[in-house]
């Protein structure tokens, strides 16, 4: 059984575990240690970056309640955007003996030694919208087309300002923002939308007149809204004196929010200075919202529910012994392996069909939108 040495290794932390449990606040919903070898009823813990975004919070949820439909138990820990809390929160899992780690990395780099610890008690790891990077231990990546986000969010620009069906030429002034950098996510995000804006930016139609145009200078640590916004406040002093902003590149809802608020306090949204196209991801309530509202114009929504249902059904094939479906095996390499991966498509969303896409889908309740 694949999981007997997890499961010895559990009965040998028996002592220290309830008092690991109650210290680090995890839930901890069952999980005896007698049924921790079999694959059905064994307990699958599942590591979370924040709860400080609603996606993330509903991520875990979905995880648990599919996990849970299929027979197993769950742990459930959030890391609040700290690398260490969560390395600590995953050692807490192997040692408690759980039968399988899904992670959703908050710095893809430092995961190294825990999935270490994880190989030798024979865990396997479901690498959870993130790739984790470095680690030859990661066994399957289960997450949406990450560059394909970013192109739906450059394009967006491109075709919204015209310049993509000619009836504008320009020169508009665009500013670019970019993920946190310890997320690889980030990079694949900035490409796709640097894919469909460079063509643009080399025929000077569109101008960033910061200057600033490449990923380490653009990145938003942590995703943090705070920080996007006091670098839109920077920009809009340094740049943007006597020139307008058309359009904001923003890869997350967070961020959009941020930059949003940036742009308000230098009077953009009155009648003489209009808001730019601000894109966003996620699809959360704020930004639904706030697309209603004519102030973010376009966010990319990513159907979390299928994604965790995707990694929990891969929880359960591994540990049923079978094989996994995936859909890439080659896009997403790690640094030490291409890691499998199953990827859901995103979807663009705005004001023109968001009730169709996140409404009537039961993504988000109308109500929850007024
Ligand atoms: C990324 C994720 C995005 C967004 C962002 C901030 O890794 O793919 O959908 O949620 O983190 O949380």
């Amino acid at each position: 059984m694949r999981n007997r040495k997890a499961a010895l290794s559990a009965i040998a932390a028996a002592a220290s575990l309830a008092l690991t449990l109650s210290a680090c606040g995890q839930d901890s919903d069952g999980g005896s240690e007698s049924d921790k070898g079999d694959a059905k009823g064994s307990t699958v813990g599942i590591a979370m970056p924040t709860k400080s975004s609603e996606r993330w919070i509903a991520d875990g949820a979905n995880v648990e309640k599919n996990l849970k439909a299929a027979g197993y138990k769950t742990k459930l820990a959030y890391g609040e955007d700290d690398p260490d809390t969560q390395v600590s929160q995953i050692e807490n899992m192997i040692t408690q003996g759980v039968s399988a780690l899904i992670i959703a990395a908050i710095d893809n780099k430092s995961l190294d030694n825990v999935l270490q610890q994880a190989k030798e008690a024979d865990i396997p790891v479901i690498s959870y919208d993130r790739l984790i990077l470095n680690s030859p231990n990661v066994d399957y990546y289960a997450s949406f087309d990450n560059e394909k986000v970013g192109e739906l969010q450059g394009g967006y620009i491109v075709e919204k300002l015209g310049l993509k069906d000619g009836s504008k030429k320009g020169p508009f002034n665009v500013e670019l923002f970019a993920g946190s950098n310890d997320d690889n996510n980030t990079q694949y995000f900035f490409k796709g939308a640097m894919n469909a804006l460079q063509p643009y930016i080399d025929k000077k139609q569109i101008v960033v007149k910061s200057g600033q145009t490449k990923l380490n200078q653009v990145t938003t640590l942590r995703w943090d809204g705070g920080t996007a916004q006091k670098r839109m406040d920077d920009l809009l002093t340094s740049a943007y004196k006597s020139a307008k902003v058309d359009a904001v590149l923003s890869p997350y809802d967070g961020i959009s929010i941020g930059i949003l608020s940036a742009l308000k306090s230098d009077d953009y949204g009155s009648k003489s200075k209009p808001l730019p196209i601000v894109t966003g991801q996620d699809a959360e309530v704020a930004s639904v919202k706030s697309i209603i509202a004519d102030q973010q114009t376009q966010t990319v929504y990513k159907d979390t529910r299928k994604l965790a249902e995707v990694a929990a059904n891969m929880v359960d094939s591994v540990l049923k012994d079978k094989k996994p479906e995936t859909n890439d095996t080659k896009t997403y390499d790690n640094g030490a392996k291409v890691v499998p991966a199953y990827l859901l498509d995103p979807v663009n969303v705005d004001k023109s069909n968001y009730k169709e896409v996140v409404v009537d889908s039961g993504y988000i309740k109308e109500s929850d939108l007024k």
